[in-house]
């Protein structure tokens, strides 16, 4: 299998390029409408055929790559319909699967950041790895204060989701602004702080961040609302 973790450096934003070597057919994780000629030379150069690129969730930070590549290479795009977003080709619901070659993604529903998270494990390689959006990040977890948020959800999501998964499953975040790139769910469970409270305490901290609003968020929403097309 292929794995590229790519960055967008200017909202730190990381991409995921997977793919089927023998069948040829790609993936792309929440992909950046800045970064679209990087992803068609790439999958020009590797000869791969991008089947699928999906959103772990509307995101507030930076406009998405799903309609320009739908447009560009004719590939399905999902997102979560609880976000309203009517442009894509399919809502991602908890338990399906999305297949590239003989690899698959397990969608999971992990509301809480916004309303319309998900997470995907991927299935058929050897090692496990999970694409955790922005509900886990690397020492931290998404903020929960905009988009339909909740800090309680949030919690169950970690906790009866993301925490049920095996300890030595590989963790790639949706972004990082320390430069740490990959994890582990038993790493998180010991080392991240927001892991280590009661869901009350969990609840008080999330609720009382008052966090500056992302830099690009009135253009990125509307934008994402429509695929990244307005
Ligand atoms: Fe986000």
């Amino acid at each position: 299998m292929l794995f590229r973790q790519l960055i967008d450096a200017q909202t730190s934003t990381y991409t995921y390029l997977l793919a089927d070597l023998s069948t040829r057919d790609a993936v792309l994780i929440d992909p950046v409408k800045g970064q679209v000629s990087l992803y068609l030379k790439l999958l020009e150069e590797l000869e791969l055929r991008l089947s699928h690129a999906l959103d772990t969730h509307v995101h507030a930070d930076h406009v998405t790559a799903l309609g320009m590549l739908r447009d560009l290479t004719h590939c399905r795009t999902y997102i979560g319909h609880e976000g309203s977003v009517s442009c894509s080709d399919e809502s991602l619901e908890e338990g399906m699967l999305i297949p590239f070659g003989s690899y698959g993604l397990r969608v999971r529903y992990t509301p809480g950041h916004t309303d319309d998270s998900h997470c995907f494990v991927l299935e058929g390689a050897p090692s496990k790895t999970v694409f955790t959006g922005d509900t886990l990040l690397i020492r931290g977890s998404g903020r929960t204060d905009f988009q339909n948020g909740s800090s309680s959800d949030l919690y169950n999501s970690l906790h009866n989701i993301l925490l049920e998964l095996d300890g030595d499953t590989q963790v790639y975040p949706g972004h990082d602004y320390q430069g740490m790139t990959v994890s582990s769910i038993s790493e998180e469970r010991h080392h991240n702080p927001r892991l280590q409270w009661s869901k009350e305490e969990f609840i008080r901290q999330m609720d009382s961040l008052e966090l500056p609003n992302p830099k690009f968020i009135d253009i990125a929403v509307p934008a994402n609302l429509q695929c990244g097309k307005s």
